[in-house]
């Protein structure tokens, strides 16, 4: 099936509401697009240089995402789909009951209408939701979450609980995106449509959302998203998370302070010691 074809059947049995379900050629359209975002040849969002964030939302694949949940049926599903490569002379250890000590099974996982691209190291536990698309040379650490429809670019590290939110509904909203070369933190949280720009480096545990002012000091600027805009983190920003005092009422009587992201530096030499990958570990 040719794209605009496909956009337009996708298109078609999403706006049919509940008669798409069991109607065999909603099925095969929704098959479609699965295969198509799995080689990467579609996306839920696509860099795009005439858009003011660099990024266009591709609705209709969203639909079509939404579609396969609306279509599908509960099924059990067989255990251990995915297949394991490693240096061999790591192997996986076996133990004995005798051993005495308790493995609880579990793992990652990768779902179909992932994107996943060749070189990306995915270290358990960790999950790539549908509709995700992580480039060249990425590492997803133990832990992490890409959620659904969440663009992550190249050699991007997601470090050890690095959570990237998903943005499915609604259709037009922008999935979160990280640029190329940006590391994330550990225990960083990346929510509701920011998009991270190349080379920026989030610190361990810093927390970015729609409503979250980041502050520059280096611009002196207090970065927000806007109604039609979502927050932005420049290119090669390094952002810690800081903590602001509350100025007014009783967040002030109280001495309260409020998480506050700052952004302390943009990277420089030190910045890219700190964030030097061992290769050996790929
Ligand atoms: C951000 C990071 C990369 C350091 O970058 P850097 O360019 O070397 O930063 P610097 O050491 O020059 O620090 C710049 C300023 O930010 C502050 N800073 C640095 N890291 C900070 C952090 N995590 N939290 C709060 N402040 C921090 C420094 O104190 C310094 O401020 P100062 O000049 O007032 O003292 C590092 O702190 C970090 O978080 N690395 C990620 C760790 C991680 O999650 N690893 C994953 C393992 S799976």
């Amino acid at each position: 099936m040719i794209l605009n074809q496909l956009q337009e059947a996708i298109e078609r049995h999403f706006a049919a509401g509940p008669s798409s379900i069991g109607d065999p050629s909603s099925m095969t359209a929704f098959l479609a697009l699965r295969a198509a975002l799995e080689t990467g040849e579609v996306r839920a969002a696509s860099p795009d240089p005439a858009s003011p964030t660099g990024w266009r939302v591709n609705a209709w694949v969203k639909q079509g995402i939404l579609l396969g949940f609306r279509i599908g049926t509960l099924k059990e599903l067989p255990a251990g789909g995915l297949s394991y490569i490693d240096k061999h002379t790591y192997p996986i250890r076996h133990f004995a009951v005798g051993d005495g000590i308790r493995v609880v099974p579990g793992g990652s996982s990768v779902r179909a209408g992932a994107y996943v691209a060749r070189g990306v190291v995915c270290m358990p536990p960790m999950y790539i939701n549908a509709g995700a698309y992580v480039d060249e040379g990425t590492m997803v650490d133990s832990h992490a979450l890409v959620g659904s429809c969440a663009q992550i670019g190249k050699r991007v590290h997601l470090s050890a609980a690095a959570q990237i939110g998903g943005v499915l509904e609604p259709v037009n909203a922008s999935p979160v995106v990280i640029e190329d070369d940006v590391l994330v933190g550990g225990n960083s949280g990346v929510y509701e449509g920011t998009i991270v720009r190349k080379g920026a480096v989030l610190a361990a545990g810093t927390i970015l959302t729609r409503g979250t002012p980041v502050f520059d000091l280096v611009n002196g600027a207090v970065l927000r998203a806007s109604a039609d805009t979502p927050l932005i983190i420049p290119e090669n920003a390094v952002v810690v998370p800081g903590s602001r005092a509350v100025s007014k009422g009783k967040g002030q009587e109280w001495g309260l302070s409020l998480y506050a992201p700052v952004i302390v530096k943009y990277r420089d030499d030190k910045t890219d010691l700190s964030t030097t990958l061992e290769d050996l570990l790929r």
